[in-house]
């Protein structure tokens, strides 16, 4: 992938900084000479220092400009949610639809919705894609279409996959109706009623819902330190129980925004291949990456077809296209069941527009445009934060995808924290609803992919400097 402009000066920074010819304390130049030494426009600059604080490496000061950070986001306190490998009843503490559906009529800032913003939708491209379908297809849009998609879709989203490494084969490829129906469909072939499942942990809701309408009991396996998944707790839970599946999001995880290490993938795998246990990946957010080249998946890993991967182009594209898919490996035949049963089959039209979107080039040359908008409003959400919320406030530097969790300080009052976002006018998501278990009550996710406005960053701002009183 193509390094952006300002990588010419950051990279030079990171390197005193981590030789320690730059120590922390130290003043950096300033934007001005920065802009002449290395010939790059204002902007650049600027995004360049936003990019370097958003890693923790360096701080702005009012008025004195820029310097090495005393503390990176990385060293400040996390702690990892004390989770013990004993199932549960998958049953949400609190009404998920109370905390889910907040005010809409007040807001400043909408950061507890994990869709693209109308902003950053490629609307035009969609609805002149649209047109050209019904032009070309006509009425034939009007029929049934096969079961699993047509084999110009299942094809192109299978070959998309090979571009990283994961064999994935047209033929156990289903198209469904967004993500969520691919993983109900993953789970419900691979599960019985009140079987124990692992689940990463915190976990969006939306996929704890599925969980609990398929009367499953669940392990919630924590992020360690809210930067990997603990594999050894995975291993412990798998030899105490008898787990029938496990359900992860390796790529930009919601809520966290991180990355599973290719290592981590590969332990993930050999734990459950040596046992037989499936795995669901849920994949939705790998094209989102912010840096480097698109992750690989677990399915890169798995020769026995024990991976079912299942993503849309829900946060890609738009969620209204409705558009997910599964790949189902051995479980393909017990998957294309249950998919008949559920809906003949996924909106002919939409099937055909994003066909056409993935065999030009267009789909990529949208995506390239969106990750860099995504990360540009990651930095500046990331920043407002930890420049304005306690320092006892841990913040996930998120890799890719859509939201950062922020967890506050043991103790503090989330009721008031809570009147205080409204009084302001800024949904945030409460912790409680990512997990089964009481652990993530002092946490939030907020979510990056809506439009920032100075408005909102300032709400987000006296929000912070609230808990600090
Ligand atoms: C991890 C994850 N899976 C699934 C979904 C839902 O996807 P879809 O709209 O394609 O059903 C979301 C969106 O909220 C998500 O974050």
């Amino acid at each position: 992938m193509k390094d952006y402009k300002y990588k010419v000066f950051t990279d030079a920074i990171e390197k005193h900084i981590s030789t320690g010819l730059l120590k922390p304390g130290d003043k950096l130049p300033s934007a001005r000479s920065i802009k002449k030494e290395y010939q790059l426009s204002i902007s650049s600059v600027q995004n360049g220092y936003d990019y370097l604080i958003y890693k923790g490496l360096v701080r702005s000061l009012p008025r004195s400009g820029y310097i090495v950070n005393y503390q990176s986001y990385k060293a400040s306190a996390s702690h990892s949610p004390d989770l013990k490998a004993i199932p549960r009843d998958s049953v949400f503490r609190e009404n998920i639809f109370l905390t889910s559906q907040q005010k809409q009529h007040t807001e400043v800032a909408n950061l507890n919705a994990a869709v693209p913003s109308d902003l950053l939708i490629p609307q035009k491209l969609v609805l002149r894609t649209m047109q050209q379908v019904i032009r070309e297809k006509g009425a034939a849009l009007l029929r049934y279409y096969p079961t699993n998609g047509t084999e110009e879709l299942r094809e192109l989203v299978a070959k998309r996959q090979v571009l990283h490494g994961a064999i994935i084969q047209k033929d156990e490829t289903i198209i469904t109706d967004g993500a969520l129906q691919a993983l109900y469909i993953a789970l419900a072939v691979t599960t019985n009623p009140n079987d124990i499942i692992a689940v990463e942990s915190p976990c969006v809701f939306s996929v704890l819902e599925v969980i609990a309408n398929l009367k499953l009991r669940t392990i919630e396996i924590p992020l360690k330190n809210y930067n990997t998944f603990d594999t050894d707790h995975l291993a412990d839970a798998c030899q105490k129980n008898d787990i029938k599946s496990i359900v992860v999001t390796p790529n930009f995880h919601n809520p966290t925004g991180i990355l599973m290490t290719d290592e981590t993938k590969q332990k993930l795998y050999n734990i459950a291949s040596s046992r037989e246990i499936p795995i669901i990946e849920n994949d939705i957010y790998g094209d989102l990456y912010f840096t480097g080249s698109r992750p690989t998946t677990i399915r890169n890993y798995d020769q026995q077809g024990l991976v079912i991967t299942v993503s849309s182009f829900s946060k890609t594209l738009a969620p209204g296209i409705r558009l997910g898919w599964l790949a189902a490996g051995r479980y393909f035949s017990a998957a294309e069941r249950l998919k008949f049963s559920l809906g003949r089959s996924v909106s002919p039209l939409n099937q055909e527009v994003v066909a056409k979107l993935l065999s030009t080039s267009s789909y990529d040359r949208h995506l390239r445009k969106f990750r860099r908008q995504l990360e540009l409003q990651a930095i500046k959400l990331a920043n407002h934060i930890h420049q304005f919320f306690p320092e006892t406030t841990y913040t996930t530097i998120p890799q890719g995808g859509y939201s950062i969790w922020t967890q506050l300080a043991p103790g503090t009052d989330m009721l008031a924290f809570y009147k205080t976002c409204e009084k302001f006018g800024v949904n945030f998501t409460p912790g409680n609803t990512f997990s089964f278990t009481n652990n993530y009550d002092n946490c939030f996710r907020t979510v990056f992919s809506n439009h920032l406005t100075p408005e909102s960053l300032n709400a987000i701002e006296r929000i912070g400097q609230s808990l600090s009183h």
